[in-house]
């Protein structure tokens, strides 16, 4: 399938974290509490969130598994606003600006990566998969949270609606891309066994979201 090329210019990073932030309770937190229940017993992890966005994800996280935090993304605009954000935080942070695809991370350095809807803006899944499994350290666990295009139709329409009525038309367009052109779990999953990655375990949360996670 062709990627779509989203921009992630200024303008559009800027609608996306305002629109983001009236969903932390909802969206960034409920996943936060998933991701620690499948990482308890790290301590003090080194914790890679590649295509970061605004970080309300790690900021969720950070509440709940402190920890070193990576905040990657290729976007200039999105890398700042974080970093921005971080400071009414008290995380140990650091900022990288840098493709999903080789993001400037050692090998085996980092203990657990999180990787929330970006798959749908790569040109490829594949090297950014194998880019997370070298930068995990061995046993590290890689949680990937991206949107369902085998949910039914019909709650996508109604999750795009509820997303119009309570976020923006915006953000209800960008769900509805999501749902009609994601990357199925089935095509993740295949790559991951291919790659190496261990345990891949595949989970289905909200009406459109699946969770995939792995350990190298
Ligand atoms: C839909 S947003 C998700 C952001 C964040 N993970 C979240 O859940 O709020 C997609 C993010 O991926 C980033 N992105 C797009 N292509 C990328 C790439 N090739 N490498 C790294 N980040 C990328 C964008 O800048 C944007 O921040």
């Amino acid at each position: 399938m062709e990627p779509i090329n989203l921009d992630w210019g200024k303008e559009t990073s800027q609608n996306y974290c305002k629109d983001s932030a009236k969903l932390i309770k909802n969206d960034y937190l409920h996943w936060a509490i998933r991701i620690h229940e499948k990482n308890i017993g790290i301590p003090h992890p080194k914790i890679a969130d590649i295509g970061c966005g605004p970080g309300f994800l790690s900021f969720e996280l950070n509440k709940l598994l402190s920890g070193k935090y990576y905040f990657v993304d290729s976007s200039k605009d999105m890398v700042n606003f974080a970093k921005q954000e971080a400071k009414k935080n008290d995380i140990d942070a650091e900022f990288i600006i840098s493709p999903a695809e080789n993001p400037a991370l050692p090998d085996n350095s980092v203990d657990i990566v999180i990787c929330k809807h970006i798959l749908l803006s790569l040109s490829g899944i594949t090297s950014c998969l194998e880019n997370i499994y070298r930068i995990l350290a061995d046993g590290g666990c890689v949680n990937i949270i991206d949107a369902n295009p085998q949910s039914s139709k019909l709650m996508a329409r109604v999750i795009s609606w509820y997303a119009k009525m309570t976020v923006s038309k915006e953000r209800a367009e960008k769900s509805w891309n999501a749902y009609l052109n994601g990357i199925s779990h089935a095509n993740v999953v295949q790559e991951m066994n291919r790659i190496g990655f261990k345990e891949v375990n595949v989970s289905f949360h909200f009406p459109m979201a699946y969770f995939i996670t792995a350990t190298k």
